[in-house]
């Protein structure tokens, strides 16, 4: 924990900073006289309500009452925590965030990680002397001419070399003046050399390999990725997450091309280090690369603190359109109005590094300006497999779609991609909604949970599911995300609403066939259900029939052949309503429980017949026919009555 910020750093900050420019930038402000206005960025409106007194320093939104300082809107705006706002507020004033240290702890602490940063830089300044000195340099200097980084680029990245050998760094270090005592212990914290607990011997963790510093924010080295200079295995290497590493939230080359252009209005995203020195080489000095994990909604949460713009850069291969599909998974429910993501494929066994020597800045660039925007290459790639111009195919289309769109920040986006849902599947706005929620109610609890991303406030489909991240056998991984909330948000508020929808042994058969279709298979027909009198058994065979004889049959397809049908509309409001009653099937046979529902309505359909036979008997005669079977159902009707 860093130490509390000292109120007077506070007051000092806000008198220095002027709130119109930290608003400025953020939102388009006009001069309305001594103050400006805008359209208010925090609800949604037509004509400019919110307003910015330079002399108050204080914001404004007669509309929906929103207002405060520079810190205020920093939080409000950007999402921050309190110090979060300080922070960037300082860095906006150029000013160093001060912290008051009360606890002994949080001193102790500050002061590891200074030394921390010390030794991660020392070993940065090492492995460069090594590029340049080291008896061993010339493989590694060979190495980078063949790659073709010209040593200005080197420079820039400050790419060094780890020699071969055990400990060259550990012993270079402990040989400092400067260096702390428990060198060894700093060195391990750090992530620079690994503790052999069997031979009670520490040595260094990268050996023969090209280093590129990775650099946080600020320029502080915080780790290392290593490359072998030949076709060993691992090809690289990285730090581990330490105190200061966090490979799920830094990207390198970010300092790197801030440092070279403090304009930046866009970030290319790519896979690999060498890729983005190699474009910076040739003039592209504005791509990242995630540190061998898929993007995760922190980087992209960074990337739009800085730019407006992200271009996804992915190989032509399968892998490269799987690694596509999971980024614009990422994106979704982070990107908001004003910001844009694209998608850029590279022809197929290209990378960046190799297409940029081979073409040159300019084609590159041609590419870059061709990527598909976010939503065309969502509306391509989710139709892919599913053949819009059927029923089937459309339905199928917007079970995948819609979760999907529900996860988005309310934005003109969603609504331009909802728009486009309806146009592709020909259902209206309400049509889709009630199929949105019903699905939502429906979806079976996911049995991976651990895997499943948290960072989208709705469930998404199991095969959303990402993939564990990416070379997870070296065992560094990015911090997972939290475990994800429990699916069922609707608990049966809606339930009383109206008649018929109470848990009685149809609707309960209905439950359990709405949260698992797939066992309508292993049901009798339909039909023998016909003859019970029961409220909403015909919703039953229809939709027990649906089920059995539709190929291909999900809810989803239900959904969009019963919308489509106007006289299905009440079975579907009905079906709803069941659907909000008993969402909780999770741990339960369900199997089991179906089939011992129906048995019981197969058993009801017997009674009913029986009192069907009685009640007419003490009318009219029966005939021979009903005779005999009143006799084999008496005969065979359970002692229940008595
Ligand atoms: P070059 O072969 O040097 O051109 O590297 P590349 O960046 O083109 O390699 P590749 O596309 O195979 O990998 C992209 C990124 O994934 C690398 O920059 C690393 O961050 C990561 N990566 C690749 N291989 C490994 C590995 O073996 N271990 C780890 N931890 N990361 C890897
Ligand atoms: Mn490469």
């Amino acid at each position: 924990m860093a130490g509390r910020i000292p109120q007077h750093f506070i007051d000092d900050l806000l008198a220095r900073v002027n709130i119109v420019d930290v608003i400025d930038g953020r939102v388009k402000l006009k001069r309305a006289g001594k103050n400006y206005s805008a359209l208010c960025p925090f609800h949604k409106e037509k004509s400019p309500s919110f307003s910015v007194s330079p002399d108050k320093q204080f914001y404004y939104c007669f509309g929906c009452g929103a207002g405060g300082n520079a810190l205020g809107f920093l939080m409000e705006y950007e999402r921050l925590s309190f110090p979060e706002a300080v922070e960037e507020l300082a860095r906006l004033a150029g000013m160093e965030v001060p912290r008051e240290h009360d606890r002994p702890a949080d001193l102790a602490r500050e002061q590891q990680i200074k030394t921390q940063f010390s030794v991660l830089e020392q070993a940065n300044q090492f492995y460069q002397q090594m590029l340049r000195h080291s008896p061993n340099r010339q493989s590694a200097v060979d190495y980078l001419k063949r790659r073709g980084l010209n040593g200005q680029i080197a420079a820039r990245f400050q790419i060094g070399f780890a020699p071969p050998g055990w400990d060259n760094l550990i012993s270079y270090l402990g040989n400092q003046a400067a260096a702390p005592d428990d060198i060894v212990t700093q060195l391990e914290r750090s992530g620079l050399v690994i503790h052999n607990e069997e031979r009670h011997r520490y040595y260094d963790r990268f050996r023969d390999r090209i280093m590129f510093p990775i650099r946080d924010m600020r320029g502080r080295v915080i780790g290392f990725g290593g490359r072998v200079l030949g076709d060993e295995k691992p090809k690289y290497l990285n730090s581990p997450e330490t105190d200061t590493f966090h490979k799920g939230k830094e990207l390198y080359g970010l300092y790197e091309a801030r440092q070279h252009s403090n304009h930046l209005d866009r970030l290319l995203i790519v896979e690999g280090y060498m890729d983005v020195v190699s474009l910076a080489q040739h003039g592209i000095t504005w791509a990242v690369a995630t540190l061998g994990t898929a993007t995760t909604a922190q980087h992209l949460e960074r990337i739009f603190k800085i730019v407006p713009e992200v271009i996804f850069c992915f190989d032509g291969d399968n892998a490269g359109r799987q690694a596509a599909r999971r980024a614009l998974d990422t994106t979704l429910p982070v990107i908001r109005d004003g910001q844009q993501a694209r998608f850029l494929f590279l022809p197929e066994g290209e990378d960046p590094d190799t297409l940029v020597r081979k073409e040159g800045e300019a084609a590159f660039s041609q590419r870059v300006s061709e990527a598909l925007p976010l939503s065309e290459f969502f509306f391509r790639a989710l139709s892919e497999g599913s053949d819009l111009s059927s029923m089937d195919g459309r339905a199928r289309f917007s079970t995948q779609a819609l979760p999907l769109i529900q996860s988005m920040q309310p934005s003109l986006l969603q609504q331009m991609m909802m728009d486009r849902i309806c146009e592709i599947t020909g259902l209206s706005l309400e049509q889709l909604s009630s199929v949105i929620d019903l699905h939502r109610v429906t979806e079976p609890a996911p049995e991976a949970a651990s895997r499943a991303p948290s960072r989208t406030p709705t469930s998404l489909p199991p095969e959303y599911a990402p993939p564990a991240a990416d070379y997870a056998d070296y065992g560094q991984l990015a911090p997972s995300d939290e475990p994800r909330p429990p699916t069922a948000q609707h608990t049966g508020n809606r339930s009383n609403r109206s008649r018929g929808s109470h848990l009685n042994l149809v609707n309960s058969a209905i439950s359990i066939l709405l949260h698992r279709p797939a066992l309508a298979a292993q049901l009798p027909a339909a039909s023998e259900l016909e003859g019970i009198s029961e409220p909403n058994i015909e919703l039953l065979v229809a939709l027990i029939d649906y089920l059995q004889t539709t190929p291909g049959a999900s809810l989803g397809t239900l959904l969009v052949d019963w919308q489509l049908d106007n006289t299905h509309a009440a079975w579907l409001m009905m079906l709803n309503e069941i659907a909000h009653l008993d969402p909780i099937l999770a741990g339960v046979d369900a199997g089991g429980l179906l089939s011992d529902t129906y048995s019981r309505l197969l058993e009801r359909k017997v009674e009913s017949r029986l009192d069907q036979l009685l009640k007419k008997q003490r009318q009219t005669p029966l005939t021979d026919n009903e005779k005999k079977q009143l006799q084999e159902l008496l005969m065979r009707s359970p002692p229940s009555s008595h």
